[in-house]
């Protein structure tokens, strides 16, 4: 049978929490329970040079947030970077863009729905609540 075409990931942040959800998405573990490979592809953080948590892969983080919402092979964006701004707008970005998104980010879902749901590829869900967390867009 063929292989299936891994998932491909952004991650908008990789302090506290970020790199947690780095190091689960670099997990074999995590793509056997998702039964499909994980392609972690670009990590955006403001200091190229601080220390991490997490080993990335070469090439994957970058403080250009364009690298993740122009790259066609992301699927889906994980947003932990926190704040309202600029986190609102680049979820308002991908959304528009028709990219998936999810977010621990509670400030900014909750100022910025309106105009979550207004951009013009969003699911109509959107927001939506999910147990402690909140997640934004078709996942
Ligand atoms: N910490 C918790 O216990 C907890 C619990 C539940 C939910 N949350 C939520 O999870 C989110 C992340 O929290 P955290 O504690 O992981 O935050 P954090 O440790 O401060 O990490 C934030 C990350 O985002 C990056 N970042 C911030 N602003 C940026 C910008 N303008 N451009 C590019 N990168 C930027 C930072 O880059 P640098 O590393 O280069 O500075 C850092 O990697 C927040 O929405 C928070 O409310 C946190």
């Amino acid at each position: 049978m063929a292989e299936k075409r891994p998932l491909g990931v952004g991650l908008l942040g990789v302090g506290l929490i970020g790199s947690r959800v780095a190091s689960l998405l670099l997990e074999q573990a995590t793509a056997d329970a998702l039964g499909r490979p994980i392609e972690l592809r670009k990590a955006l953080v403001r200091r190229l040079d601080a220390p991490r948590d997490v080993a990335l892969p070469e090439g994957v983080l970058t403080s250009d947030f364009t690298d993740v919402l122009d790259d066609d092979g992301i699927d889906v964006v994980v947003e932990v970077m926190g704040g309202e701004q600029p986190a609102a707008d680049y979820l308002t970005r991908l959304l528009s863009k028709g990219t998936s998104v999810v977010t621990a980010n509670k400030e900014a879902v909750s100022k910025h729905g309106p105009a979550l749901r207004a951009a013009p590829k969003a699911p109509p869900n959107t927001p939506t609540c999910r147990g402690v967390g909140i997640s934004v867009g078709r996942v």
